[in-house]
């Protein structure tokens, strides 16, 4: 209906705590809220304050309550190991109740971290929502992160057990996870009780005797665990995320706030209706996979899909088509770069034709912004509408979305369209002033942010208010730059930090730096995102050496290639350096970051007035030049 979408989003703006009440309406509470929104903290939020309820149990237990017990859940679609199996909500919540018995025989009990470092397999899924069952928290840390990335979280969050696997499978590799997990463990000063490993066919990996605990092991002795009635405003995970430093943030989800919000976005926004197959193809590690893989999907009755393979590749680039096939998926939401691989190895689409993709309606994306060739490639050759949406870590759901299941707005190439209800973007200039429509500026979110997004950093609350609320007061800070235009539609243009996103993976050039620095030639050091064809971004570090270092560049290269590797992991795709004698600076001694990016870029740039060595940004360009990158 037209006009639909401008009257949903004015009544979550003119009577927010009205609209979120409505929706908190459609879950099981254990005891209901005394307040809707508490501000009495301001600027640090509360949702649904004195509520008490489970979020596994209205994930699972509810579904199987209410008749849906027999219907599909979750489905691990498997390429790489050439299998699927599928849990039942009946047998997803058993698993679930198991599991959960494991982890309190080892003395995880509510409030108590847990991390799970694992692979994309359905026991991901499983300690996920355990812990959610027993009211611990979980953190899930990505795979393609190295051991000393683990370590880092480790110590930050101070787990009681942590679960893990003994490998993962990327293509045709089997990456053995153990190894790194016991590095960790050996490099971080907190010490788990116990770990608990789910042993894969494709790798037995070794044990240690007294705090090591084989999955099958530790289920075969438990018994199944109830629900734990938690507060709506306990904290139901940590995710970290990269920071402008080495060290990550730890982004805290609630439980009350995080289930009504996701749950009523699988209507609204991604147009499902309960019973419906929904995949998100990204990764539990991701903020997209804890949203979309596990819990929004569940707690709205979809079945949703656990994809361990690769858009191409696994076997082919008809891989995504035969999965919406098989399962028929009515939405998929997965990253732009995901496409753009498909789309290299099959630029006709011709293996589209060999599928059944008669129950999907809608494909969306995000984690980096859909460049228009994507959006018309997706568009034409699926023919179905073509949805990028904004959002990050720190709000867990969208900013801006085109609400299809409000009202379908028409696309705009470029645009994640408007900014969803209970989302009140604005753009703002340094002084903290709202610009003009079509104006540049940094994209911020007017307090209170709603329900399911952030209410601190874990352990970090100084760091809360100073990286997100001290810059615009009054405003949650993005550090995404853009602008909205004349008919209110954002564009997201780019990071106003150090962040880059390479592959649809948030990525910090400062963490890659520190990393760089350490290296004893190396005198000081940069890091950019330049554009690729495929993953959007790649980082590429510039080297200054300590004078007198004789050594061979392209070894030092090689050396400084492998540190970012091993200390941050494959997942940063640090491939490329290139020594220079100096670094372009301000006269203040500012890093001319920006204008070397878009030097490599070959895009339009003022150099700035102040500069400290001219000759050193000419040198910048000339190295660029002979790595193939300003080609003017
Ligand atoms: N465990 C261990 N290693 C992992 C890993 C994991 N879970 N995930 C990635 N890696 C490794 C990869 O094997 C690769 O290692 P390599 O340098 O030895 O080849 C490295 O990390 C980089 O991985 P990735 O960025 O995923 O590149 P890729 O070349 O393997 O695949 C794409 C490229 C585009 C196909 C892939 O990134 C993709 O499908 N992305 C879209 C979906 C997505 O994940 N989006 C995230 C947010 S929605
Ligand atoms: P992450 O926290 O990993 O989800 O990364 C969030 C960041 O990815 C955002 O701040 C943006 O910079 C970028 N991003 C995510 N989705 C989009 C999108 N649809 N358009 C533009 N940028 C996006």
């Amino acid at each position: 209906m037209s006009g639909e979408f401008e009257r949903v989003y004015g009544r979550a703006r003119s009577d927010p705590e009205g609209f979120w009440a409505e929706a908190a309406e459609a879950l099981d509470w254990d005891r209901k809220w005394d307040k809707v929104l508490d501000d009495s903290k301001a600027p640090f939020y509360r949702w649904f304050t004195g509520g008490m309820l489970n979020t596994c149990h209205n994930a699972l237990d509810r579904h199987v309550n209410q008749g849906r017990g027999d219907q599909a859940a979750l489905i691990h679609d498997s390429p790489v190991t050439d299998s699927v199996t599928t849990f039942t909500y009946r047998e997803l919540r058993d698993a679930v109740a198991l599991f959960a018995g494991a982890l309190a025989d080892r003395g995880v009990g509510k409030g108590d971290r847990v991390i799970i470092y694992m692979p994309m397999v359905p026991e991901a899924a499983i300690a996920m929502l355990a812990c959610a069952r027993i009211g611990a928290v979980h953190s899930v840390v990505f795979g393609g992160f190295a051991a000393n990335e683990l370590a880092v979280r480790i110590d930050d969050c101070a787990p009681r057990v942590i679960v893990s696997a003994s490998c993962g499978i990327e293509g045709q590799r089997v990456i053995a996870y153990k190894p790194l997990l016991d590095e960790a463990i050996e490099l971080a000063a907190h010490r788990p009780a116990s770990c608990i490993i789910l042993q894969r066919p494709q790798e037995t990996a070794n044990m240690t005797e007294g705090r090591d605990v084989e999955w099958r092991a530790a289920t075969a002795a438990a018994t199944a665990h109830d629900c734990v009635s938690v507060a709506a405003t306990d904290p139901l995970y940590i995710l970290y995320t990269s920071g402008t430093t080495g060290q990550p943030k730890g982004v805290v989800r609630d439980n009350g706030g995080h289930a009504v919000a996701l749950n009523w976005t699988m209507k609204n926004i991604y147009g499902v209706e309960p019973g419906e197959a929904y995949w998100a193809a990204s990764d539990v590690g991701w903020v997209v996979g804890h949203s979309y893989i596990v819990y929004a999907p569940l707690l709205h009755g979809n079945t949703s899909i656990l994809y361990e393979g690769k858009p191409v590749g696994t076997p082919d680039a008809g891989a995504f088509w035969r999965v919406i096939s098989d399962h028929k998926v009515a939405a998929m939401f997965t990253a732009p770069t995901a496409f753009r691989a498909i789309k290299r190895d099959d630029p006709e689409g011709k293996r589209i034709a060999d599928y059944d993709l008669s129950n999907f309606r809608t494909l969306f994306l995000a984690g980096e912004r859909t460049d228009p060739d994507t959006l018309h490639w997706a568009e034409d050759k699926l023919g179905v509408p073509v949805i990028d949406h904004w959002w990050q870590t720190e709000t867990g759901w969208s900013i801006c979305a085109n609400c299809i299941g409000i009202e379908q707005l028409p696309v705009k190439e470029g645009s994640p369209t408007k900014p969803v209800p209970g989302m009140d973007v604005r753009v703002l200039d340094d002084a903290c002033n709202e610009v003009k429509a079509g104006d540049i500026g940094a994209l911020v979110i007017k307090l209170p942010l709603p329900p399911g997004t952030f209410p601190t950093l874990w352990n970090a609350e100084a760091r809360f208010l100073e990286t997100y609320l001290e810059e615009f007061p009054g405003y949650y800070k993005t550090a995404d730059a853009g602008f909205i235009d004349a008919d209110g539609y954002v564009y997201v243009m780019s990071r106003t930090d150090d962040i880059i996103n390479v592959a649809g993976h948030r990525l910090s050039t400062g963490a890659m730096e520190e990393v760089l620095a350490e290296h004893p030639d190396v005198a000081e050091c940069a890091v950019i995102g330049v554009a690729d064809a495929l993953k959007g971004q790649l980082p590429l570090g510039f080297l200054v050496l300590n004078s007198g270092v004789s050594r061979d560049h392209g070894e030092i290269v090689k050396d400084v290639v492998a540190m970012v590797r091993e200390r941050i992991g494959p997942v940063a795709a640090f491939k490329t350096a290139t020594v220079v004698n100096a670094l372009p600076k301000t006269r203040s001694g500012k890093i001319l970051r920006g204008t070397m990016q878009k030097i490599a870029d070959s895009e339009d740039h003022e150099v700035p007035a102040a500069i400290d060595d001219p000759a050193a940004l000419d040198e910048i360009t000339r190295s660029l030049t002979a790595i193939g990158y300003a080609k003017g």
